[in-house]
């Protein structure tokens, strides 16, 4: 693949700060909004509760005057980042009753930090009939320990800091998340009129105020689909320009490429993207940021299944995040699963098959080992990949990709 590709704005990024359009009566304007199933289906979301949204290329009106705090079970259980709106409504109507997510194929992915910080900000939760109900009368600030499992998490440190915008008095969040989602989302609430520091760091401070205002807010490039991009150019033996990609923004994923004999080089405020002579093998483990990202962690298995030797990726995230393992198989790739660990012998060249999407980055992960396959590849169920990706054929096909959409047989 060769040539120049667009990055888009940051779907990670763009659904919590969608959601936090709750947070006020005035209108928000939200810019480089990504067109894809996930965001749309975030703007029906808002609407049901009562807010009005416009979407105009790539830009995003959302005038939420007058809402109420209940999201049925039926617009929740099809996104799981819907779950963000949960610290907004309790923030501004002190009450929210909002369906628990339903179950995802990558992990268990409960909420009890969500809830955690929201009852340590004085609100009582009552889970019943598969929903949460939430009240607080009043939000009051305090410090909290947010940290689990696998470290932090990523949107219940959204919707804690969210709901602590509108709380009386100060609340610090220890162990915060720190990616670069968490720390747009915090630039979008201060261009609101709401007091927050240390965002990006593990200690997050928000001062509460009485109310927030309208604001407009531009949202970062997708780190995730340009890690994507640069991978795909890499398994293809082809040199890239990834528009508009924050380097700083993708420390952990350039290094590993350079570790795999990629180059990767700034100009400007774009990244070129070059594979070079050999594909080394290299180990990933996926951790928070800035860590390895999870989400970047099947891209990868697809080009070490390319390079020659053993590597060990280790997902430290999700406990069941390894579907994509068997359906690379079906290409040829040889990789043996042991706990938490993929253990890839690289180098076998892999040969087209009809594979079979199971979630959204696992979908990015087929096409790319399809691109780097021998004869045709059938990935289905690409509604996963619609989800994350705006135009995803349409870009590889302008990178000289042979790629099209046909209906599923
Ligand atoms: C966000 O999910 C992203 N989604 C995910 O991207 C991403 O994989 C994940 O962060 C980790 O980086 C969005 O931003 C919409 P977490 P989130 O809470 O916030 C455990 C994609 O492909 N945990 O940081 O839901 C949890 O089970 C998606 O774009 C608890 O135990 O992830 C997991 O093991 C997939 N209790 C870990 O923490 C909780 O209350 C990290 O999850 C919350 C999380």
């Amino acid at each position: 693949m060769h040539g120049e590709v667009t990055v888009s704005g940051s779907k990670n990024a763009t659904l919590p700060i969608m959601a936090a359009a709750l947070l006020t009566e005035e209108p928000c304007v939200i810019r480089r909004v990504p067109n894809l199933s996930d965001t749309r289906f975030m703007a029906r979301i808002l609407e049901s509760l009562g807010a009005k949204t416009k979407f105009e290329l790539g830009t995003l009106m959302v005038h939420a005057r007058k809402i109420r705090g209940y999201a049925d079970y039926e617009l929740v259980r099809k996104m799981r980042g819907s779950i963000c709106i949960t610290g907004p409504l309790l923030g501004r109507l002190k009450q929210a009753r909002v369906s628990l997510p339903g179950g995802c194929v990558i992990g268990a992915r409960p909420i009890n930090l969500h809830l955690k910080g929201f009852e340590a900000l004085g609100a009582k939760i009552k889970i019943e009939g598969g929903y949460i109900d939430a009240t607080a009368k009043p939000l009051a600030g305090t410090a909290m320990f947010l940290g689990g499992r696998a470290g932090s998490t990523v949107l219940g440190t959204a919707n804690v800091m969210m709901a602590a915008t509108l709380a009386e008095g100060v609340t610090v969040i220890e162990s915060a998340a720190c990616e670069p989602e968490v720390v747009d989302l915090a630039k979008f609430l201060t261009a609101m009129g709401a007091k927050i520091s240390g965002a990006g760091s593990p200690t997050v401070t928000i001062t509460g105020v009485e109310q927030l205002h309208g604001a407009e807010h531009e949202v970062i490039p997708d780190r995730i689909e340009a890690a994507t991009f640069a991978i795909a150019a890499a398994a293809t033996n082809g040199e890239v320009t990834l528009k508009g990609a924050r380097a700083d923004h993708s420390r952990a994923v350039l290094d590993k490429l350079k570790e795999t004999g990629v180059s990767v080089q700034p100009r400007g405020g774009d990244l070129i993207i070059r594979r070079g002579k050999k594909l080394n093998s290299a180990d990933v483990t996926t951790l928070p940021y800035p860590g390895f990202p999870t989400d970047v962690q099947a891209q990868m298995m697809s080009l070490l299944a390319l390079a020659p030797g053993i590597s060990i990726i280790t997902e430290r995230i999700f406990e069941s995040r390894f579907m994509h393992v068997s359906e690379l198989a079906r290409l040829g790739a040889d990789i043996q699963i042991e706990g938490p660990s993929a253990i890839v012998k690289g180098g076998q060249p892999l040969s087209g098959a009809p594979v079979m999407a199971s979630d959204l980055r696992a979908s990015a992960a087929l096409v790319i080992a399809g691109l780097a396959a021998k004869g045709a590849t059938q990935v289905n169920r690409i509604y996963h990949l619609d989800r994350g990706y705006e135009g995803m054929d349409a870009k590889l096909r302008n990178l000289g990709a042979r790629i099209q959409r046909v209906k599923e047989t």
